[in-house]
């Protein structure tokens, strides 16, 4: 028997975007549901077409298998199993849109029995996907009952004639990965194939709730449109709709009846339903203060009885653009928003409560309020989720069809799926208050099908604003695209400020994606929010991206770990034998590499320091310095007071010293300031003096046990004092070797010049690397030109030859109390125009495990990335100071650092326990186990192999980090100037 579902190939038709598949809606059936996940039999195929009939194996529902190394042993259809795959724009095969290989096409079958319970006879029973992709064929007893399109969202069927209370079925779901679905589904992650979400089946009764729609708004006024059916066909005699707020009873509208009926819009076979009240003293809702009422709808028969219920968390609030400002509630909030992709490095992408509960707490410990769900519907309980704890929501259709952008965006064969997709995603996602604008989707150029798409979305829901980065590309003021919101990607700072100030500006200017996260990233997000703070019209971003994708894999066969991999990784980093895999690292012909590692998070969600810079950045209280008297404390935050905070003053001073006193945070409202005196009397003596107010949780709140530290801002009160002449020269003397190479007990490499660092992400494509390797950076071949001796001082001069220039390098050596003071000078050439650093390397003996510093920290800091490291008196293991960066680079530096000690923490009283460098001015500094070189070797953390002492670099100079790999490069004044260079440090035995 021919089957309808695979003759009529849906996968090759972007004009069936479903079949036999219910309308999507608001009402939440997973409370009573029956669960249908866990393992499946399983077959994969090499195609759609392929005969189902060989052993099966057992997959994971939800599940990619792709991550599951399913499909393989025991099948003889299948030659390998299907791997992940990671490309960016291009699309995975040849075919043009749309089409896809017809013979290499992996097909999952998945199979299962139901048995249906004896009291669901006269119900209405619905079968529940949450998401498969890329098409999801269904059959129940070999019978074809549906086909769905749409990877990201739930599919439901209705299978009351299909399945006989009482009685077993067998459930078939077929996905097929590659479709004309998957034109618009090209979005930069892995490929996967399989069920990404639980699968359910359910029972109402035959009188039910089609669709709920809440919209509750800042003055309490609520309105409930409810739509209501009757799978047996017309609607009984009767029915009325009541709910409950809280507690409080809300009963049916009667004047929207009334004016239905004067309309003639009853139907008898659709009903319609409003309730309306309005609220006294609501507590609205947004970010900071996510308040939520408890709403229950109840569908009731004529004679009371309660035919259906639908359950709502819902929240009171306004938003709007009011010229080219975005409002909530009628304030102009900062958007700190980031992307966030559905990703787990075990399931790749099913994710669960407690992962996606995890991730939210993250960002909001670390002064996010914004989540932009790239690029498609996230899982429905992230939004849930986003409710609860306070996050605006950008919700973003499944549409990307980069690779073939153009094309499509005005194909009308691809008209009903850009429709399907926008107006399934508005109808699940309307009631949440934590979305505030709708996303056309991502990268497919601008074209009548977003157009239409965006009518839609008008019409059905007028509470809020569009956008489309697509479509504002074409105009960011241009009142006749698809878009309320100029929302750009990785436009230049310059441009962003240049439009707010054109007096063209009619729209608010918050970049869908901004400041790329991959590997040692994000410089300049501090001067991104200084611009935007100070520039009416800018209102923030969401950064690219939340996530490394990095997925767990054993290196010796090169198999994704999956679910059993739990507790193999640990601080950014996975344990011995195992790694983070990124695009390539599966055998992928075609693939791009780490870009897939360019999140805020390690794979394993540990933050990475551009989290640290980001929490300071969004401080809700701020602390400024007033007259040298006083200090003035200020409200960052946009709805509430500071009463949940606690604070703690430390003051850090040069000599070593850090006093604390407690903290009397004053009653200030949003905006407000208050100046209040020094809470410290500030010690005559001791040198350079920092203020820090520590800001910790007053109380647990739902993201945050209290005592957890939400910033630190800080004040300079007393610059370093000029230090005279230095330390006194001593009789002494300073070994050199013939090369002119310090010799020295603690150290196993003399002090040189170093030009190169292991290039970052940023730099390898932004270009710079390139240069910097033809320039011969990365191998200088040092001569010593003399050597001289001047008293107790020795003065080397050195070449060093790159293949186009010649530095020259001169270090004089002069003895001093206890040590060796190092006055450096290096004379770059004029082609050496932009290099990452001027300094001085060395290495050390081993056993100097521990850092103490004074300067910038804890975290890693670089000239362009260094907000959040307040300076104060730090102490972190050589081990901890490094960031494992998926693909190893630069990393581990400390900004602004102004004397170190490095030393053994165990050391016995025998001999030298370590060393203690002072530098003429704060620099950058780095300590680590690798070379420049070894790190520049590596593709992999796992790669890396540690040296037994340690890598020292001090910087004259060090280039900002930018975010060239995909945007803007670093500011100019972030860069290495070509010229004379001087530097000066001191290096004493412990
Ligand atoms: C954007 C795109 C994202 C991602 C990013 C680079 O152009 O929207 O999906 O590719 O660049 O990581
Ligand atoms: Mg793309």
């Amino acid at each position: 028997m021919t089957d309808p579902l695979l003759t009529l190939r849906p996968w090759e038709s972007p004009e069936v975007t479903s079949w036999g598949r219910m309308p999507m809606n608001a009402v939440d059936r997973r409370t009573g549901a029956h669960s249908l996940d866990g393992d499946w039999r399983f077959q994969l195929l090499t195609a759609p077409g392929a005969p189902v009939g060989g052993a099966w194996s057992t997959a994971a529902v939800p599940g990619v298998w792709t991550m599951q190394n399913a499909g393989k042993a025991d099948d003889p259809l299948r030659a390998t199993v299907d791997l992940p795959q990671y490309l960016n724009i291009r699309m995975p095969y040849a075919e043009f849109p749309p089409l896809s290989p017809v013979d290499d096409n992996p097909t999952g079958v998945y199979e299962r029995e139901i048995d249906i319970p004896a009291e669901w006879a006269g119900r209405r029973i619905v079968l529940q996907v949450g998401a498969a992709e890329s098409v999801l064929l269904v059959h129940v007893d070999g019978r074809p009952v549906g086909v769905s399109k749409d990877s990201h969202l739930a599919a439901e069927f209705d299978l009351s004639d299909v399945v006989r209370p009482g009685e077993r079925s067998t459930v078939r779901l077929t996905v097929v990965k590659w479709s004309d679905a998957s034109h618009i589904e090209d979005q930069d992650h892995w490929w996967h194939g399989g069920i990404t979400r639980s699968v359910l089946l359910y029972a109402t009764d035959p009188l039910y709730l089609a669709d709920v729609t809440v919209r509750a708004r800042a003055d309490g006024e609520l309105r409930i449109d409810c739509l209501v059916r009757d799978a047996g066909g017309a609607l009984p005699e009767g029915w009325y709709v009541s709910g409950e707020l809280d507690g409080l009873a809300l009963t049916q509208d009667a004047a929207f009846d009334l004016a239905n009926a004067e309309d003639e819009r009853v139907s008898d076979f659709l009903g319609e339903a409003r309730i309306a009240a309005r609220v006294p003293e609501v507590r609205t809702w947004n970010a900071e203060t996510p308040e939520l009422y408890g709403l229950t709808v109840r569908l009731h028969r004529a004679d009371g009885t309660v035919a259906d219920i639908s359950r709502h968390r819902i929240g009171f609030r306004d938003v709007e653009v009011v010229g080219r400002d975005l409002l909530v509630n009628g304030e102009r909030v900062y958007i700190r928003g980031v992307n966030r992709h559905d990703f787990h490095p075990l399931t790749g992408r099913t994710v669960s409560y407690d992962d996606m509960r995890a991730d939210l707490v993250l960002l909001k410990r670390f002064g996010f309020n914004a989540i932009r769900t790239a690029h498609y519907p996230n899982d429905p309980t992230l939004y849930d989720l986003a409710d609860e704890l306070g996050f605006y929501v950008v919700d973003e259709a499944d549409i990307e069809s980069h690779d073939h952008a153009h094309e499509i965006a005005d194909d009308p064969r691809y008209l009903n799926a850009f429709v399907d997709r926008v107006s399934r995603m508005v109808l699940r996602d309307k009631n949440h208050p934590s979305v505030i604008i709708w996303s056309l989707g991502n990268e497919s150029d601008y074209g009548a099908n977003h157009d239409a798409a965006a009518g839609w979305v008008r019409r059905h829901d007028p509470t809020r604003p569009l956008q489309y980065e697509g479509a504002a590309k074409r105009g960011w003021a241009d009142p006749d695209v698809a878009s309320d919101i100029a929302c750009p990607m990785y436009a230049p700072l310059e441009d962003c400020v240049a439009h707010a100030l054109s007096g063209e500006q009619t729209k608010p200017l918050i970049q869908c994606e901004y400041s790329h996260a991959m590997g040692n990233s994000n410089g300049t997000l501090s001067d991104h929010w200084a611009a935007i703070e100070a520039t009416p019209g800018l209102q923030g971003g969401f950064i690219w991206e939340f996530w490394d994708h990095g997925i767990l894999q054993r290196v010796n066969d090169g198999r994704p770990v999956g679910r059993g991999g739990a507790g193999l990784y640990g601080n950014g980093v996975a344990a011995p034998g195992y790694r983070w895999a990124y695009g390539g690292d599966f055998g992928e012909k075609d693939h791009d590499g780490a870009f897939i590692a360019d999140g805020v998070v390690f794979p394993d969600r540990t933050p990475k320091p551009v989290m640290y810079e980001h929490r300071e950045l969004a401080a809700p209280v701020r602390v400024s310095l007033f007259r040298h008297e006083g200090l003035v404390l200020s409200n960052h935050q946009h709805f509430r007071g500071l009463e949940w905070l606690r604070g703690e003053w430390e003051l850090a001073l040069a000599d070593g010293r850090t006093l604390t006193a407690p903290a009397q945070l004053p009653d200030l409202r949003p905006g407000e300031t208050a100046v209040v005196p020094l809470p410290l009397e500030l010690p005559a003596d001791g040198g350079e003096a920092w203020l820090t107010l520590r800001v910790t949780t007053a109380e647990d709140l739902a993201w945050a046990p209290r005592g957890t530290e939400v910033c630190a801002p800080q004040v300079l009160l007393r610059t370093a004092s000029a230090d005279g002449d230095g330390d006194p020269v001593v009789s002494g003397r300073v070994e050199v070797d013939d090369d002119g190479l310090l010799v020295h007990p603690l150290l196993t490499a003399a002090p040189t010049l170093s030009l190169w660092r292991a290039p970052t992400d940023n730099d390898e494509l932004g270009g710079m690397a390139l240069r910097w390797r033809t320039w011969g950076l990365d191998s200088l071949v040092r001569k010593v030109v003399s050597i001289h001796r001047d008293g107790a001082s020795v003065t080397v001069l050195a070449e060093y030859a790159g293949t186009t220039g010649v530095v020259r390098h001169r270090q004089v050596f002069t003895p001093v109390e206890d040590g060796i003071r190092v006055d450096e000078q290096a004379e770059l050439p004029e082609e050496f125009e932009d290099v990452a650093r001027v300094g001085s390397v060395f290495e050390t003996v081993a056993g100097l495990d521990l850092l103490e510093w004074f300067g910038q920290g804890p975290w890693e800091s670089y000239p362009d990335r260094s907000g959040g490291a307040p300076v104060g008196h730090h102490a972190l293991s050589v081990d901890e100071l490094f960031t494992p960066y998926l693909r190893p680079q630069e990393s581990g530096g400390r900004h602004g650092v102004r004397r170190f000690t490095l030393s053994a923490p165990e050391a016995d009283d025998l001999g030298p326990t370590g060393l203690a460098v002072t530098l003429d001015e704060p620099r950058q500094v780095s300590v680590t186990r690798y070379r420049a070189e070894d790190l520049t070797a590596a593709a992999h953390h796992d790669e890396l192999v540690p040296r037994a002492g340690c890598v020292v670099h001090l910087d004259a100079a060090h280039r900002g980090l930018g975010t060239a790999s995909c945007g803007p490069d670093t500011f100019a004044s972030y860069l290495v100037a070509p010229g004379v260079h001087h530097w000066s440090w001191t290096l004493r035995a412990l």
